[in-house]
């Protein structure tokens, strides 16, 4: 079954679209199979990936198609529903329903058994689209900037989610997005966060022009740049959230295949993102925990979960 991952901010321009593609594939590259439904109108999600959809979600919400008829494969074990402004009249069309709260939830349950994730790419108010993804949803990732209006914002964000769900348990993600980690309020903020909501921060994703790079050219920062700081801070939350939600790559994963090999520049023989569970007898030289590790495209990260700590290294010398 399908977990139902809502991806949400109330806030524009924070880099949701961003984590929803470098997060799901991510895990479709580890073996997930992974849908995507874009239920913004701005229609980000197809133009990130780079692919063209000739069907939409309206279709869906209006014409009463099944999901099934209208994703398209955007990459292998990566299936994209995707939107465009005709989702602004599905709106209003589902605004009259008496179930109009749960058309999403309805629309995807055929589709649980096919996938191991489901993603909804949230636009950045609320919604009606985004209060259906709310109550469809079983996990719910918000990503944000560390700035004070975004972290108040994140603050009444979380207590709507209380609100629309009985219950904030179903929050499994904070994630901030486009962080500096030279300017202070950043640093100051960042841990704000961490007192605040403990572990379901993540580690940060810091700003990186070639994040927007491969977004401009329909990329996956793995496709774009594998080396980027972009993608190793992706990777590094692939692989926390894969343990979180027990994901084990199958054996037939797509991830061995030679032509996304070829793609990501990945040597033979080397996983492209995996995790390599805690280092064994490793510990933290800043704060003596013990030491997390993951390999993206031939680097290996090793990290830590309680200080921050992190060193990359090439595992082979030639690329
Ligand atoms: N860590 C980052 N470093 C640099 N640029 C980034 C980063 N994350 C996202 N971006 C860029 O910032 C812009 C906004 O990101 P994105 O589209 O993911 O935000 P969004 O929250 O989905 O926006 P919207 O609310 O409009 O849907 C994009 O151009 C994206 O490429
Ligand atoms: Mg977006």
């Amino acid at each position: 079954m399908a977990r139902i991952v809502a991806v949400i901010n109330l806030k524009g321009g924070i880099g949701k679209t961003t984590t929803v593609v470098n997060l799901s594939a991510g895990l479709a590259l580890k073996g997930a199979r992974v849908l995507l439904i874009d239920i913004d109108a701005q229609g980000n999600l197809a133009m990130a990936l780079g692919v063209r959809s000739p069907r939409t979600l309206y279709e869906a919400i209006v014409d009463h198609k099944p999901l099934a008829d209208l994703r398209i494969t955007a990459r292998p074990n990566l299936d994209l529903v995707a939107a465009d402004e005709s989702l602004l009249l599905a709106q209003q069309a589902m605004a009259g329903r008496a179930d109009w709260v749960r058309v999403l939830e309805q629309l995807v349950r055929p589709l649980r058994q096919e996938y191991d994730f489901i993603f909804f790419d949230c636009g950045g108010s609320l919604t009606v689209l985004n209060q259906n993804a709310l109550i469809a949803a079983t996990e719910i990732i918000v990503p944000t900037t560390v700035e004070p209006f975004s972290v108040a914002g994140l603050e009444k964000l979380i207590t709507q989610i209380g609100r629309i769900k009985g219950s904030t348990g179903v929050v499994r993600a904070i994630i901030p997005t486009m962080v500096d980690p030279r300017m202070k309020q950043s640093i100051q903020l960042l841990a704000h966060l961490n007192r605040i909501y403990g572990r379901l921060v993540m580690p940060p994703v810091r700003i990186n022009v070639r994040l927007s790079e491969a977004s401009a050219v329909g990329k996956t920062i793995y496709e774009h740049d594998p080396r980027s700081r972009g993608a190793l801070d992706y990777a590094q939350i692939v692989e926390l959230l894969s343990k979180e939600w027990n994901f084990q790559p199958a054996s037939s994963s797509p991830a061995r295949s030679p032509q996304i090999r070829a793609i990501a520049g990945v040597p033979r023989g080397e996983p492209l993102v995996t995790g390599d569970g805690e280092e064994q007898m490793s510990a933290c030289p800043n704060c003596g925990h013990a030491l997390q590790r993951a390999t993206v495209a031939g680097y290996r990260i090793t990290y830590c979960l309680n200080c921050r700590y992190r060193r990359q290294e090439l595992i082979r010398n030639e690329r």
